[in-house]
């Protein structure tokens, strides 16, 4: 690939997406962009360039950028932020919503549905204490390809083994040949929809909870910055944001700081979030 493709696919993927490709990742161009050659049957990674240059067909830039994301994920990953969550922010949330009943979650990078499932068992789990309650989560990805995935709530032996406890695979999946389905119950629990991290979530609503996790890495520091101010502004003052483990919005953006002791999550800098006091 020579300098001057490279430039042009990588600020097209910038882009669109804000995905930062650098000349040491420049492999992973040709690996995962060639299936989409094939797809469009052209001739290899060379003439897809061209096509890229020459045609400015929506459906050839959506396949391009939806093929450079990364879509690994699984359930309860990392363990702790959903300890934190069932154990700290969910009884906190409880005691502060108790007029309204109401809480809306946002799982804003959900791949193949792997977060947005692990908080409605999560929730499922403790479907007493919740009763008359009504709990919103909407789940968002920029790949339309991964929704669909997520939607379908199918998975292999091998996805439901990192990270799933057995006894809520048998309770909430059933079998179906070699993978797993996700119960009607569960999927219904969540709202999917297309949305780029790029743009404004105002039509979103707001968020008691944020979930955005594992995809600010792949971004620069201007447009993690930018992102963190939009999730801000559909914040409530009291509202709690979570980042993956290799995140942190230090030296990034000043919307935000962790909440004392809870490594992780993030409140709002002129906010009133307090998870110091224990509740429940
Ligand atoms: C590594 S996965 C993280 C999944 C999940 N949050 C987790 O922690 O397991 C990153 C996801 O971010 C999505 N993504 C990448 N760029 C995006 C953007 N600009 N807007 C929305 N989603 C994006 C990808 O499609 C991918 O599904």
């Amino acid at each position: 690939m020579n300098v001057n493709d490279f430039e042009f696919i990588a600020q097209l993927l910038y882009q669109r997406s804000g995905l930062v490709i650098t000349q040491e990742k420049a492999y992973l161009l040709e690996s995962r962009l060639n299936p989409v050659a094939r797809k469009w049957s052209l001739d290899g990674f060379d003439p897809l360039i061209a096509a890229l240059r020459s045609n400015k067909d929506e459906r050839l830039l959506v396949d391009v950028t939806e093929a450079m994301t990364t879509n690994e994920s699984f359930f309860f990953r990392d363990n702790r932020p959903f300890d934190q969550f069932r154990e700290i922010v969910l009884p906190h949330l409880l005691e502060a919503r108790a007029a309204r009943k109401q809480i809306r979650i946002w799982s804003a990078a959900c791949s193949s549905g792997q977060e947005p499932y692990t908080l409605a068992m999560i929730l499922k789990e403790q479907a007493a204490k919740l009763s008359g309650w009504k709990i919103e989560i909407v789940a968002t990805d920029l790949s339309t390809e991964i929704l669909n995935k997520a939607k379908e709530g199918l998975y292999s032996q091998f996805e439901v083994q990192r990270g799933l406890p057995i006894q809520l695979l048998m309770k909430y999946f059933t079998q179906e040949g070699e993978k797993w389905r996700i119960s009607e119950e569960i999927r219904k629990m969540i709202s999917y929809r297309p949305f780029n991290l790029l743009e404004s979530p105002a039509a979103l609503g707001t968020f008691d909870v944020v979930f955005c996790r594992n995809v600010l890495i792949y971004f620069d520091q201007t447009t993690k910055g930018q992102v963190l101010s939009r999730i801000a502004q559909i914040m409530p003052a009291d509202g709690y944001l979570y980042l993956g483990g290799a995140e942190t919005v230090l030296g990034i953006s000043e919307s935000f700081e962790v909440v004392p002791g809870q490594r992780g999550i993030y409140r709002l800098t002129n906010g009133n979030a307090n998870l110091d006091r224990k509740v429940g």
